[in-house]
């Protein structure tokens, strides 16, 4: 956890946001896995946002229209018999003391006490993600208020996602979380420098998959920020193949999408390298493409530009690069009117990266594409991808690469906080000499 004024400046800038609504979140469901054991426990990435709080079982209620609490955390009691088996639990008043909280209760007294926080405010702002019970629960008790309005004089007017409010927050990081993410990303990036290091054909990819999940465990990290990617040949050409079960063959390209999560926050690097420790000349081709389109859109990206120029930008240069080599054909602009391109490039070519790996906000405010901001974070990830059964010419098909960054937008420009791992040919072939 960071510093509690941290969080608690966070939930200033949204009281002021809110007026006289109030936020009432629930944390995140704990997901059972098998029978009775769960997957490892990870907050809701808005209420940790506000709350710095981490366990689970938990919600809080930040109420403006309460002078006397203005934030209230709902935890687990203390309760030995249950703590033998997943750990001590604060106490009440450790809670507040250590999360800057006005009060802390049961979680028993959560509903109770939203029902009573929705009656004096003008607008309920809740978590609309996954946990569906807590919405029905929400939308129920704005429904009973709403019956009442009569006698009471008034009630909320409706109810809201939070992240109407802080997904516009989280979109520009401060300085402590670039730190964050700064050292998610190193962490990252040591890992594929090993990878490219061990791989060898005849290995497996889930052992490279090894490789890079105990790096991300062995530094501190919380563990992979999404589910790794380690697809060799025609594998590399799934955009969400996750697997990793086939044997790497000799002159197969590997491609590795696989990062670090640390201290909540994500990471997201792809890098796509030759088996054998040498690119072929039709993977050299493709991979040529790939790069020069990534390097350009990394080079354009600072305060002012749009997030739809960067694509604009990627896409003209993947579908140059795809004619050039024989991938494509007719002319840039036709192939562009006609998205024949999609047949090697169907996404697009980044995405916002913080606490999801996919994070929340808006791409478009207004009609128009969001225009970039220092302190926003997003990745830079072209890719084209041949599948083995595309008409491409022969020599094209079972390649797919991928090459991603993670870009810091400056008050200049940007900062790739991914540098670190090899993306030139030369560098990655001499890194991987270098065993
Ligand atoms: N690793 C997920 C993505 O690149 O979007
Ligand atoms: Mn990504
Ligand atoms: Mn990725």
């Amino acid at each position: 956890m960071l510093n509690p004024d941290i969080y608690n400046n966070r939930r200033q800038r949204l009281i002021k946001l809110m007026g006289k609504g109030v936020a009432i979140l629930k944390g995140a469901p704990e997901q059972i896995r098998t029978n009775d054991t769960e997957y490892p426990y990870r907050q809701d990435s808005d209420f940790y946002y506000l709350t710095g709080y981490t366990e689970p079982g938990a919600a809080c209620i930040i109420d403006p229209n309460n002078q006397e609490h203005p934030f209230t955390l709902f935890v687990l009691p203390q309760d030995p018999k249950k703590e033998v088996w997943t750990g001590w639990r604060l106490s009440f008043a450790e809670t507040v003391e250590k999360f800057g909280a006005s009060q802390a209760q049961d979680i028993a007294e959560f509903e109770a006490a939203a029902l009573t926080a929705m009656k004096t405010s003008s607008r309920v702002y809740t978590n609309l993600n996954h946990d569906k019970a807590h919405q029905y629960k929400m939308l129920d008790q704005v429904g009973q208020i709403r019956k009442e309005v009569q006698r009471a004089g008034g009630g909320p007017e409706g109810l809201e996602s939070i992240g109407a409010i802080t997904h516009g927050m989280r979109l520009i990081k401060d300085k402590v979380e670039i730190e964050l993410m700064q050292k998610a990303a190193d962490i990252s990036a040591s890992a594929h420098c090993k990878a490219m290091q061990t791989c060898s054909p005849g290995m497996y990819e889930y052992q490279l998959q090894a490789v890079l999940e105990s790096h991300f465990v062995h530094e501190g990290g919380a563990g992979p920020a999404y589910t790794s990617i380690v697809g060799a040949g025609d594998n590399a050409t799934v955009l969400h193949y996750v697997k990793n079960r086939d044997k790497i063959v000799d002159g197969d390209l590997i491609l590795i999408d696989a990062a670090a999560e640390y201290e909540m926050y994500a990471s997201d690097i792809t890098r796509t390298f030759p088996a054998n420790g040498k690119f072929s000349e039709a993977q050299r081709a493709i991979y040529e493409v790939v790069l020069k389109a990534q390097k350009a859109v990394i080079a354009a990206a600072k305060p002012g530009v749009s997030f739809q120029d960067l694509h604009d930008l990627d896409l003209r240069l993947l579908v140059e690069g795809m004619l050039e080599i024989g991938l494509l054909k007719g002319s840039a602009d036709e192939v562009i009117k006609n998205e024949t391109y999609q047949d090697y490039f169907m996404h697009k070519t980044g995405h916002w990266l913080g606490l999801d790996v996919h994070d929340m906000g808006n791409y478009m405010a207004d009609g128009d594409s969001i225009t970039l901001k220092p302190g926003m974070v997003f990745t830079v990830e072209p890719g084209i991808y041949v599948n083995s059964k595309s008409k491409a010419p022969a020599r094209f098909r079972g390649i797919g690469i991928r090459i991603e960054d993670d870009i810091f937008i400056t008050k200049n420009g940007n900062k790739n906080l991914t540098a670190a791992v090899p993306k030139e040919i030369s560098e990655i072939e001499s890194l991987m000499k270098s065993k």
